[in-house]
């Protein structure tokens, strides 16, 4: 069965944790049918600074503005199955901890745990507060998978972007998609 996933990005740092999940997603299209994506504009203004472009033009997905409830997943009934939101910002976390559905990113996810499917927040900030913790409880609580933006090194990354992807990997394989990654001792 093909997949229907959102792609969420907020203006947490680590605009290079979309732009390589954004290139692994556009690697598997095979696996899914559907990709939503929305930016915050916070997310558009880090990404231009981190990257020092507008890459995010580029990709060939379906793309959302922040304010568009008639896009598809702002309902339970177009069936998404899965959201990732990356990197999440401790503000976009309290939003959906708290239940305020005022843009399409807080109000996708809040659909996303009614439903019981699948949310992936990939966290960035440091070091957390007291709220940011118990937000992170929260959204647990309710369903959601708390996987902090922290990289691994192991695998011996050279360059920003395969540190960027040991993240990654562990994202997709959260969402339950066929991807080739490095796995600790195998050959
Ligand atoms: C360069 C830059 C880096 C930022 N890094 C973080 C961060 O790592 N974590 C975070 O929670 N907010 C960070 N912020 C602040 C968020 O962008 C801000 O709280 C914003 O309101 C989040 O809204 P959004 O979730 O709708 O994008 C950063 C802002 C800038 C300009």
């Amino acid at each position: 069965m093909k997949r229907k996933i959102i792609i969420a990005v907020t203006g947490a740092s680590g605009s290079v944790y979309a732009k390589v999940l954004f290139d692994q997603i556009a690697k598997i299209e095979d696996q899914i049918d559907a990709v939503g994506v929305v930016m915050s504009d916070n997310a558009k203004d880090v990404w231009k600074y981190e990257l020092g472009n507008e890459a995010y033009n580029n990709y060939n997905f379906n793309f959302y503005s922040k304010n568009d409830f008639n896009a598809p997943f702002a309902s339970g009934s177009a069936k998404y199955d899965t959201m990732i939101i990356v990197p999440c910002s401790m503000g976009t976390l309290g939003r959906i901890a708290h239940g305020i559905s005022n843009d399409l990113i807080s109000r996708a996810a809040d659909v996303i745990l009614k439903e019981r499917r699948k949310l992936i927040a990939v966290v960035r900030d440091t070091p957390f507060s007291l709220i940011h913790i118990n937000n992170m409880k929260t959204v647990t609580e309710a369903g959601g998978i708390i996987c902090p933006a922290n990289p691994s090194f192991y695998s011996l990354p050279k360059s920003i972007e395969e540190v960027a992807g040991t993240v990654v990997s562990r994202v997709l394989d959260l969402a339950g998609f066929e991807v080739d990654s490095y796995r600790w001792n195998e050959a």
